[in-house]
């Protein structure tokens, strides 16, 4: 059986953010074509650069993907260019910890809901008819650990966390036998240099890798994967 995605299209949400870099390099690799959402025009240009010869294969655009006209026009602007989508990574979130509810600002739970529920909302529909007419794609929505383990100070987190499981898990029955499927991802800390900023005494061996994170993204959306479909699966390493 084959993990390559050679003549496939992946569109990866925050290409190149920390976990999405990874797994925009990761599908590069297989010989997938790779179209990212970016922010930095410096990030696009580094994410390029670390394609090497793949790079031809690489497309970027900036576009906020909270805001459903701008998702469309972008989704439409695949479509159009490359007459296919097989798989979307929604690698787009954020995170607010440390702050017990009683202090937590309300633009706070906005904005959680914003990139970690409502991201992954408006791209599943911006994908999903052209996917349904396809009769095939993989949908892996990146949630988090924090979705099923509500610690202390993290409730804005933690509840948009734990709805974009839900979202993803009844998607899942709504798509249930179209040959579209749609699957989260949970990881707990990813071995980033932002948290080994944040968490300088921690023990980085532990943390899962983006890499790591990213051949398990890649293995869901590979044909190796049909039978998995409405998964949540933990990427916890030993942490
Ligand atoms: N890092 C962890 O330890 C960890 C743990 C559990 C779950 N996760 C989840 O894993 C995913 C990836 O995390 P990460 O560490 O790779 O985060 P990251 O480095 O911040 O990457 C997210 C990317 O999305 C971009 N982005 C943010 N808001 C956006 C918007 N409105 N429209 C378009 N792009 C936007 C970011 O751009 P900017 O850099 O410009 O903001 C960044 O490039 C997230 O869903 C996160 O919640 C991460």
């Amino acid at each position: 059986m084959n993990i390559g995605f050679s003549g496939k299209v992946v569109l990866v949400a925050g290409g190149t953010g920390g976990l999405g870099r990874d797994v925009s390099l990761a599908f590069l690799r297989e010989g997938a074509k790779v179209v990212v959402s970016y922010r930095k025009e410096e990030e696009f240009a580094a994410l390029k650069a670390a394609a090497g010869p793949a790079a031809p294969a690489l497309y970027g655009q900036i576009v906020d993907i909270t805001d459903e006209a701008a998702v469309a026009e972008f989704v439409a602007g695949v479509l159009s260019r490359h007459g296919q989508l097989d798989s979307v990574v929604n690698t787009v979130g954020g995170y607010a910890g440390g702050i017990k509810l009683w202090d937590l600002e309300t633009r706070i739970l906005d904005a959680m809901l914003s990139l970690n529920l409502r991201s992954g909302f408006i791209l599943a529909r911006a994908v999903l008819p052209a996917m349904l007419k396809q009769g095939r794609g993989s949908i892996v929505n990146v949630a988090a650990k924090a979705a099923f383990d509500h610690g202390a100070g993290a409730a804005a987190y933690a509840a948009s966390k734990a709805a974009a499981v839900a979202l993803i898990d009844s998607l899942a029955a709504d798509t249930k036998g179209t040959g579209v499927r749609v699957n989260s991802i949970l990881p707990s800390i990813i071995d980033t240099l932002p948290n080994r900023r944040a968490m300088p005494n921690a023990d980085f061996a532990a943390w899962p890798k983006p890499q790591d994170i990213a051949q398990v993204i890649l293995f869901l959306c590979s044909d190796m994967a049909t039978t998995i479909h409405g998964a949540s699966i933990p990427v916890y390493g030993n942490s």
